[in-house]
Formats: C-alpha cells, structure tokens, sequence
C-alpha cells in the first residue's frame, strides 16, 4: 500500500514512470530505499546533448508563471522537463525562483538574470559564463520587441540600464515611458514580461555554446569604465587604499560626483 502510494507519487512528480525507470536513471532511488530522493550535486545537472532552441524555449506560453526570476526561469526550465524527462529537472517547482522576482526584497541583480543564473549554476557553468550574460544585459536595449505577437502592448519604449540591477534596469524605463510616452491612461505592463524572454533566450544561446563547443564566455570592462576598472582592482591587488575587491558593474553612473575623478562624464540614461 504505501509502495504503491510512493509510485503514485513519483509518476505525477515525473509525468511517466516507465520511460524513466527504462532509462535507468540514477536520480530515481531504488524502490526499497526509504528517505529522500537524492537530487545531482550542483553543478553536475544535465543538458540536452542537441541543447534547446532558444527562439522556442523563450517564446513558450508562460501559464502558471508569474515574475521575471519565475519566468525566466521557467521557460528553461519547462523545456528542460520535456527534453530530459528523466532527469531531476521536472521535481523543481518554477516558484522556487520566486526569491529573485522583481529583483529580490532590495530590487538589487534583475531577477530575468537571477533565473537562468540558477539554471547556470546548477548546470556548473563557468563564471566568465555568468558574467558575459550579465554584461550583455547591462548593454541590451529592453524589451526587444520578438515576443510583442504575446502582448496584447507593442513596441514597448526600450531602455539601456548599464547595471544589472533592478532598480537601475525599471528606473531608467520609468524616466523614459512616464516622461516621454505615458498619456495618462495606458500604462505599458508588458516591460518585465517581455524582457526574461529576452534574457532566458540569451541564457540558453550562451549554454547552447558552452555545452557546444566549450565556449567559456568573455567579460571585459566597457570602455567607459576599464581605466577605473583597471587601476582599482589593482589597488586592490597592491593592497592600496581605493582597491575594490568586487564589482563589474559601469562606475560612472554612480561615481560621477567623485571630485578627484572630475572628467568622468555623466550617466547616458538611455
Ligand atoms: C590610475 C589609477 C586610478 C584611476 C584610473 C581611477 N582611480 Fe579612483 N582612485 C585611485 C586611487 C589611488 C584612489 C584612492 C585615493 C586615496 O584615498 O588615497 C582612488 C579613489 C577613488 C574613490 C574613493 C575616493 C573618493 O573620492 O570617494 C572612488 C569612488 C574612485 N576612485 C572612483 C573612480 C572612478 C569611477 C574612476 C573612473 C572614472 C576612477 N576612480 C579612476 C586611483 C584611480
Ligand atoms: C551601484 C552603484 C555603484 C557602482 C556601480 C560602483 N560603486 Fe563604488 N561605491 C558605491 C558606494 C555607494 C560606495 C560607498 C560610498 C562611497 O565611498 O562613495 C562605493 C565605494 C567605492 C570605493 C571606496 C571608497 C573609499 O572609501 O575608499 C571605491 C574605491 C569604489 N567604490 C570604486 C568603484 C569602481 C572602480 C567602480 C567600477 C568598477 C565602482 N565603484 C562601481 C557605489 C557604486
């Protein structure tokens, strides 16, 4: 009885208990065994051996997710439980993201980068990885307008944040839509729909080529901050006052002001 209960269980957790026990899945624990089923170590979850289409993963219907780190992820994820069904990627719930939505409790890292980061992680990708996905979105003009066919609002103003946060990332659309676009009565909401299908689809290209081809990815600081860049991780290394132990982000828009820094010209906004 309460073996048959356990399989019951488990068929609705992976949606198809014969195909998975044929494939002879490790993750599955032998039906004697009694205590938690043991998920991958992180770092080790599997890929597609052909990857996932990024147009397609990105652009599926997001039913039953809500929130850029929950959608974002998502998508990845959902592709990911109908390509490997016999992996432990169906036993994540898409909410477990939910930490990262609207950029956490502090809108700080952008949660459309917090939930293909944890499909990153889990996978064991490399961190010059992360941080090409990172500087890719401080670059990227949001939202592009591929997805706008889902949303009943098109051509949705974009903006360049320059920072990975959500606060920088929605401020900065803010300024541009509410100044310049907003007539009062139709509030554009499709911004942060839009943009986790931007970044899951620049997320599962960057994986695609890294499982590929072993493409560990680039990060280089822009131009507008690699002398600052530069100098302070160097003082950093030297131990020096004014060294910086972390941070990629532009300096500039927050450290226009600093007077012994004088030329740093002021922040692009747009
Ligand atoms: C050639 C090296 C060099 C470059 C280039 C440089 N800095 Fe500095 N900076 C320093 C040093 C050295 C200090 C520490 C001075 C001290 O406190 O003794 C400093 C201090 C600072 C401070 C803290 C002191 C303060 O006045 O608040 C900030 C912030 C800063 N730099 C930001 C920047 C930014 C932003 C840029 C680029 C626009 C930049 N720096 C470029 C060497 C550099
Ligand atoms: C999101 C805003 C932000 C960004 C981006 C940023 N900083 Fe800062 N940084 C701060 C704040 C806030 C402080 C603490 C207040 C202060 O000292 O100005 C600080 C502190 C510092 C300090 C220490 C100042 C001291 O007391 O000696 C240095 C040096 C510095 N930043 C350099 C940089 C450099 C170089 C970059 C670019 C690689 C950078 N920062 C990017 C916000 C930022």
């Amino acid at each position: 009885m309460n073996a048959k209960k356990g399989l019951d269980r488990r068929g609705f957790i992976i949606g198809g208990g014969a195909a998975l026990a044929a494939a002879g899945c490790s993750f599955f624990r032998p039906r004697t065994q009694t205590g938690p089923v043991s998920l991958p170590a992180v770092g080790t979850w599997p890929w597609p051996e052909n990857g996932l289409d990024p147009v397609e993963t990105a652009g599926a219907q997001a039913t039953g997710l809500s929130g850029c780190a929950v959608v974002s992820f998502g998508l990845i994820a959902n592709r990911l439980k109908e390509a490997l069904p016999g992996s432990a990627w169906p036993v994540l719930p898409p909410q477990l993201a939910s930490f990262g939505n609207g950029g956490g409790p502090y809108g700080s890292d952008c949660g459309a980068l917090q939930g293909p980061l944890l499909i990153m992680t889990l996978l064991g990708a490399p961190s010059t990885l992360k941080q090409e996905f990172y500087k890719w979105y401080c670059e990227f003009p949001f939202p592009s307008a591929e997805w706008d066919h889902l949303y009943p609002v098109k051509e949705t103003v974009t903006t360049v944040s320059n920072s990975p946060l959500c606060h920088e990332s929605r401020a900065v659309w803010e300024g541009v839509f509410l100044r310049e676009v907003y007539d009062g009565t139709n509030y554009d909401n499709t911004r942060c729909s839009k943009l986790p299908r931007d970044c899951a689809k620049k997320a599962v290209q960057l994986i695609n080529a890294w499982k590929a081809t072993g493409y560990k990815g680039e990060w280089a600081p822009g131009e507008g901050f690699k002398a600052c860049y530069d100098c302070h991780t160097q003082l950093y290394r030297d131990k020096q006052p004014g060294g910086i132990h972390s941070g990629k982000e532009d300096c500039v828009p927050c450290h226009a002001a600093v007077p012994e820094h004088g030329e740093a010209p002021p922040p692009e906004g747009r």
